[in-house]
């Protein structure tokens, strides 16, 4: 008599996912190492959404009636005002965010509570939540990457004009458009969101239904919490969907790449804005000083989201190394996604939050920039290309220009110092109109072919640019019909 009343009593203290198979309640331990309530619940509103779609649906199929519909619409909607307003009682022993709303909504309503997890598993409940929710943060992202892309091109009118070194192997190489590296970063972010928008497509199916591991025997309609959801399909295949995390795989390597993308522009910008460069001027505010150097004025917001990439790129990892080796269908690993996958987005938000203002209020120092461009023979590789067009082929007009640099290097003059004997010495038909060439100004100025970095191409391209952005969306989600 008394063990059957023991029996009764912890099963009402039980999680709801020990039922009457379990004749103890759980150790306190395990309690605290299993639960998943203090990372998730951060998913809460798409676990309320989630249940709003499947208990419509369950009504709509005869498996729930309209009053009971009604009830458990209200009790989550009042749930779910509690937990916006932080006013919600979390409890670790409820282990996750989805039992912990169940539970609330069945201390609530009563029994009608009792009959939303019907035809439904936290598994395929738990794969909705985290595809509602990385659709969101997609877009927020997206979003991000687009005020980024706007801060670089709103530069390009202004430093069209002013002509830097282009790099290789951080050895000055040729002279482009400041502009021409504006645009080449939102390039690079425009591959990131067309990433993002493809990956999207894979986010964007609906798991629900697919319960557990096998689906269901109860006759509910898949397509219909899907459409609810804004879901574009469903997921077909029910132990694909109860095991699959590719698509948050897929979103932090987009995540990865974009950190990849912001921490190359955040090493050269670090470069660029110390006196040995002297390109840029950074704005004041995202500066901090030195305890103890009163001179110093460090770029640690650039440092920083160097540095975080690193975090980014753990993330990736961990969930690699986490999907690795699982068998079908759901396994409890499956939990630990979460805080990577959370570490990766707030990162990589935080980042480009911080880095459109950043591009919109730093100053390229032009003077500083000019007083040294003319160093390391910028327009050599332009001399060469004017010697082709003189009909000397190319293999011979590279070493005749490199005998010239290495002249104009021992007299410490630039090749537009050199006498014009010199270069009639090449070909006794070259006149004055090879120091046209010269200069690295006038070597940025001849660049002609598609792509490349006069101010005149690059004007043409940032005029394309203005044009896709002010129609918000870039080529990719045009191209996506997102
Ligand atoms: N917290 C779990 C997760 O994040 C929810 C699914 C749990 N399913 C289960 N059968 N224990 O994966």
């Amino acid at each position: 008599m008394w063990h059957e009343l023991i029996l009764k009593l912890t099963v009402a203290e039980s999680p709801l996912s020990r039922s009457g198979v379990f004749s103890k309640g759980p150790d306190a331990a395990l309690r605290r190492f299993t639960e998943s309530v203090s990372f998730d619940r951060r998913l809460a509103e798409y676990d309320i959404q989630g249940s709003l779609a499947h208990a419509e649906m369950l009504q709509r199929q005869g498996l729930i009636s309209a009053n009971e519909w009604d009830v458990i619409r209200q009790g989550l909607a009042k749930i779910g005002d509690e937990i916006a307003a932080g006013k919600f009682a979390w409890r670790e022993e409820l282990e996750d965010v989805h039992m912990n709303i169940e539970q609330a909504l069945i201390e609530r309503i009563g029994d009608t509570g009792r009959k939303l997890h019907t035809a439904r598993s936290r598994n395929d409940q738990v794969s909705t939540d985290m595809r509602l929710w990385a659709r969101a943060a997609i877009e927020q992202i997206n979003a991000q990457l687009l005020a980024l892309q706007q801060a670089f091109v709103e530069r390009c009118a202004a430093d069209l004009d002013v002509i830097v070194p282009a790099y290789t192997h951080l050895r000055r190489a040729q002279p482009v458009s400041a502009a021409h590296y504006w645009l080449a970063y939102c390039e690079k972010f425009e591959r990131d969101r067309q990433r993002l928008n493809d990956c999207r497509k894979r986010v964007n199916q609906c798991p629900l239904g697919t319960a557990a591991a096998a689906g269901t025997s109860i006759p509910i309609d898949r397509q219909a919490t899907a459409s609810t959801l804004g879901f574009e399909g469903i997921v077909a295949n029910s132990l694909d969907s109860s095991s699959d995390r590719d698509f948050l795989v897929e979103f932090v390597f987009d995540l990865s790449l974009v950190a990849a993308h912001l921490s190359g522009w955040a090493e050269e910008w670090i470069l660029w804005s110390g006196v040995e460069f002297d390109f840029l001027q950074l704005p004041e505010e995202f500066c901090t000083g030195s305890s103890i150097m009163p001179q110093k004025i460090n770029p640690d917001v650039l440092e920083i989201i160097r540095g975080k990439t690193a975090r980014v790129y753990g993330a990736l990892s961990s969930l690699l190394m986490l999907v690795k080796g699982l068998p079908l269908a759901y396994n409890r690993d499956l939990q630990e996604d979460k805080p990577p996958v959370f570490d990766a987005f707030d990162t990589v938000l935080d980042s480009l939050e911080l880095a459109a203002p950043l591009v919109r209020g730093a100053a390229l120092k032009p003077e500083s920039i000019a007083a040294r461009l003319d160093e390391g023979y910028l327009d050599a590789t332009t001399l060469m290309e004017f010697l082709i067009a003189q009909g000397i082929p190319q293999r011979t007009a590279h070493h005749q220009v490199g005998a010239l640099v290495r002249q104009a290097m021992a007299a410490q003059v630039r090749l537009a110092n050199l006498p014009l004997a010199d270069f009639q010495a090449i070909d006794p038909s070259i006149d004055e109109a090879v120091y046209q060439a010269l200069g690295a100004k006038n070597a940025a100025a001849a660049f002609v072919s598609t792509g490349s970095g006069s101010p005149a191409e690059v004007g043409k391209q940032a005029a394309l640019w203005r044009e896709r952005l002010a129609s918000n969306s870039g080529y990719s989600s045009a191209a996506s019909g997102d």
